[in-house]
């Protein structure tokens, strides 16, 4: 642990010897919204000085550093126009023979896609490895953020407007925005899938087969939580595990290793090696699951084809790569307490394959259907080929009068504040682990298309609003929010996706400017249909079907 005192030290060096530099517009975090906010204000005014800072070293977000690009993407149509679309165009540029978009490109490729639509405005400075936020880090005055310090460069930073496109919602956190994470209860906004869920699929691991939540000496086992789950319906401060997403490959010429994690104990998979006993038993793999089945591996990229697979949780596994239980107090930590939960996330997810295929108890069809697969060799080689960025689904989410709900999703209402179309389901893995009449039980995954638009279901478009940007106009009037935005747990699990984010990160780049363009105006403040008119300039679709609320 660090000592108390250290963070006074620093900022006392820091007086002495810091930079302080004025922008009209900081964009706090890299990731693909951060960026998409840039390049829109950027587009507005050639004249405006924007940054972009990032706490890492890397840039991109899950869509480089992460292992994600724009996968979950329900309606191609949804990003047209935005600065997605330009993205996915962009990154064929670097395999041959290919035109078409890609959505999932290599993440070195995508990397230098983000840094070729950057480089298009020269206004835009990219600065990474500024270190984290901490409470000390944010001068407000009133409401207006006036200055940000990164302590581990040392520097301060001024500007008009500020984006927070962190996953991790620093900026908001320490504004003195209201904010939450974890569940709402279903009373709180009138949303049916909201708070603890009833029993599903998993919930026991196998039907008929549940898995003994006990070990022989009378202890829980590991990734089990002792708490008792809440009524269903409840809220609590449970989200989602966070993960590491792997780039795995059958393709023997692009594999490296895999590696024991620092922190190996294979008594931590107990309960893996009971739900593959269990899978045996009920004669669902009578000689033992394929990893493949044991785990899900999805499709990761098309180039080639079948080269590369994404090592991710879903919906058809009860065990897998989510360290469920292991993110409590990810949100409110400290940097330490931050560092501490992504190492133990790092040593569950490389913990779980190690034991998978060094553990004499794991069936041999098992083990040699993982041995197929190593860690892909050319990604993320600075990194030991591990993704050097943690999976948080997600963190904490800005509160403000008009929370977005299930009932916003759902209601296919044509809005007349739209600066987006949403389009993926309430995409939700297990949130909680817990101990049901002496058995596993996971808790909180849900799949659910209930976006509708006038009767039509999954795979639609739903409207998001500005508002979903905004703090209250008492907390905070110069900071736009497209990742941790203002949206409930449950519409969350819908909003979520990098597409989202870019849209709404390019909504959060031209509210920026206009404030600007407008005296400083508040955030609160900037005319909605003058970014609508920007967006659909662009060629961005407020409404779906094209037509339907005319
Ligand atoms: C690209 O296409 C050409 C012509 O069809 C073919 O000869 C070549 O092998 C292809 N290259 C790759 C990398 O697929
Ligand atoms: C705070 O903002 C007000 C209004 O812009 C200004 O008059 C005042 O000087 C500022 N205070 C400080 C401490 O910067
Ligand atoms: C709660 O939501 C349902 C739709 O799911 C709606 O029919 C009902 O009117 C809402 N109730 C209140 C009190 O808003
Ligand atoms: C506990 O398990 C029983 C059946 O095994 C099920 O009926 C009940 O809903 C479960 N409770 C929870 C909270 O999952
Ligand atoms: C679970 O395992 C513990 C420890 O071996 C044992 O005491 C307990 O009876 C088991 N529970 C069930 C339901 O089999
Ligand atoms: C039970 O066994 C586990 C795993 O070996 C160990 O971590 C734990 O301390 C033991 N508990 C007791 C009460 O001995
Ligand atoms: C974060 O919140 C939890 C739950 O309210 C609390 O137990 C914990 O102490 C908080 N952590 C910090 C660093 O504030
Ligand atoms: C980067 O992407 C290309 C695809 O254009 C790939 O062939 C290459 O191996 C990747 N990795 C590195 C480390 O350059
Ligand atoms: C949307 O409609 C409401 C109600 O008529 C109105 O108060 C609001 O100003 C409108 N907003 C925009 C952006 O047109
Ligand atoms: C808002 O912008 C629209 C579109 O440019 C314009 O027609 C309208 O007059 C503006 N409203 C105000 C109050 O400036
Ligand atoms: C919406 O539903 C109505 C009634 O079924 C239908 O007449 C109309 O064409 C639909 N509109 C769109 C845009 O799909």
């Amino acid at each position: 642990m660090l000592p108390s005192n250290l963070y006074s030290i620093t900022i006392l060096v820091f007086v002495i010897c810091s930079v302080s530099t004025a922008y009209d517009i900081v964009v706090y975090g890299a990731t693909p919204g951060g960026i998409a906010a840039a390049i829109t204000a950027a587009r507005i005014s050639s004249s405006f000085s924007i940054v972009i800072i990032e706490p890492t070293s890397y840039i991109g977000g899950m869509s480089t550093a992460g292992g994600i690009g724009l996968r979950d993407l329900g309606l191609e149509i949804t990003i047209a126009g935005s600065v997605a679309q330009d993205w996915v165009n962009n990154n064929y540029k670097y395999y041959k023979n290919v035109t078409n978009p890609i959505y999932q490109p290599d993440m070195n490729v995508s990397r230098q896609s983000f840094l070729d639509l950057l480089s298009m405005y020269p206004n835009i400075q990219l600065i990474t490895g500024t270190g984290p936020l901490i409470d000390k880090s944010i001068q407000m005055n009133s409401t207006r953020i006036v200055q940000v310090t990164t302590f581990d460069d040392r520097r301060t930073w001024k500007a008009s407007v500020w984006i927070d496109a962190s996953y991790e919602g620093d900026l908001v956190r320490y504004s003195g925005a209201s904010y939450t994470w974890g569940r709402e209860s279903r009373n709180q906004y009138n949303e049916s899938y909201a708070g603890v869920q009833p029993y599903t699929t998993f919930a026991n691991f196998i039907p008929n087969y549940p898995v003994n939540a006990t070990l022989d000496n009378g202890t829980l086992a590991p990734y089990i939580s002792p708490d008792k789950l809440g009524q269903v319906g409840s809220a609590d401060l449970n989200m989602m595990g966070y993960s590491y997403r792997l780039c795995i490959t059958p393709n023997q010429k692009k594999q490296a290793p895999f590696v024991k994690p620092k922190n190996y104990d294979p008594n931590n998979f107990v309960i893996l090696q009971r739900y593959i006993d269990s899978l045996m038993t009920s004669g669902k793999y009578p000689t033992g699951p394929p990893f493949d089945k044991l785990v899900d591996v999805l499709i990761y990229r098309g180039y080639p084809s079948g080269d590369k697979f994404d090592m991710c949780d879903s919906f058809g596994s009860a065990f897998t790569s989510d360290a469920i239980n292991l993110n409590r107090n990810y949100v409110n930590g400290t940097t330490q307490d931050r560092l501490h939960i992504a190492e133990i996330v790092s040593d569950y997810v490389l913990g779980m394959i190690w034991y998978i295929l060094t553990s004499p108890f794991v069936p041999e069809v098992t083990r040699n259907s993982l041995q197929k697969y190593g860690l892909c060799n050319d990604q993320w080689p600075e990194n030991k080929h591990i993704p050097p960025q943690l999976y948080v689904r997600e963190g904490l989410r800005l509160i403000n009068e008009n929370v977005f709900t299930q009932n916003h999703v759902v209601s296919g209402l044509c809005r007349n504040d739209t600066i987006a179309l949403g389009s993926w389901v309430h995409d939700i893995h297990v949130v909680t682990r817990t101990v049901n009449e002496s058995y596993v039980n996971n808790e909180g995954a849900m799949f659910k298309s209930i976006a509708h638009i006038n009767g039509s279901k999954s795979g639609s478009a739903f409207e998001i609003p500005y508002s979903i940007l905004l703090p209250k106009r008492n907390e905070v009037t110069n900071l736009l929010v497209p990742v941790c935005h203002a949206a409930s747990h449950v519409a969350y699990a819908a909003t979520r996706v990098e597409p989202h984010f870019m849209l709404l990160g390019g909504a959060a780049g031209y509210a920026a400017a206009y404030s600007i363009l407008n005296g400083n105006i508040d955030v609160q403040t900037v005319n909605i249909s003058r970014i609508q008119e920007t967006l659909l300039r662009d060629g961005v679709l407020l409404h779906y079907p094209v037509g339907h609320c005319d």
